[in-house]
């Protein structure tokens, strides 16, 4: 009997090119034990929204400004996620930070992207060029990107997997950033998930 595959979610808030790679690693097969069942924006904005409703996947965003606070959002987007039976979420360019009751909700079954080798350039505020800049700033050689479980610590959880990419003696920040993405988070992300939605089809045996 062919597996179940696993539902996963992708969490986003901006442009969505990690959210393209995995789609696009789905449709090449290098996903096979998940499919991507839903995509849910903070954000009414979020240019990724677009981009899952162009594969034919349900894409729906929670706008946080019109919420209450933190809890009305997180349990907005927990009737949602329970509603899809999501099994894997992946926040891929999500700017929310989640409440340790949201992440305890869903243990060891979070996982993050972030654009640094962690534990350098990482936490509360490190996002976007920021992490980009500061890696300049201090001189490092070598960057990368990191692909996490999350947990209450923010970029805290277990590393997964990990990429090195080279920094350039005239790199800006939106060099790095770029080469980042596509010599690294594009390729790491889509094969964790695929990693990921294995070893859980393993446990359902
Ligand atoms: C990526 O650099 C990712 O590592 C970070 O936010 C950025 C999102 O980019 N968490 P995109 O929306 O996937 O294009």
């Amino acid at each position: 009997m062919p597996m179940l595959k696993k539902r996963v979610a992708v969490l986003v808030s901006g442009g969505g090119t990690n959210l393209q790679a995995l789609l696009d690693a789905e449709q090449n097969g290098v996903i096979s034990a998940g499919q991507i069942t839903l995509v849910l924006a903070d954000n009414p904005k979020a240019h990724a929204l677009a981009r899952a409703a162009g594969r034919g996947v349900k894409a729906l965003s929670i706008d946080k400004k019109t919420c209450a606070g933190q809890a009305e959002f997180e349990s907005k987007m927990l009737s949602v996620l329970a509603e899809e039976k999501i099994d894997l979420i992946v926040l891929a360019g999500f700017l929310t930070i989640l409440s340790n009751d949201f992440v305890r909700r869903y243990e060891n079954r979070i996982i993050n992207i972030h654009p640094s080798l962690i534990p350098a350039f990482c936490g509360a505020g490190f996002y976007g060029l920021k992490v980009h800049e500061t890696a300049l700033a201090r001189g490092v050689k070598l960057s990368g990107a990191t692909v996490h479980f999350v947990n209450d610590i923010p970029d805290g959880g277990k590393i997964i997997a990990q990429k090195a990419v080279d920094v350039l003696e005239d790199d800006t920040p939106q060099t790095l950033q770029r080469r980042i993405m596509e010599q690294a988070e594009w390729q790491l992300l889509p094969h964790a998930v695929e990693q990921i939605c294995k070893i859980m089809q393993d446990e359902d045996m």
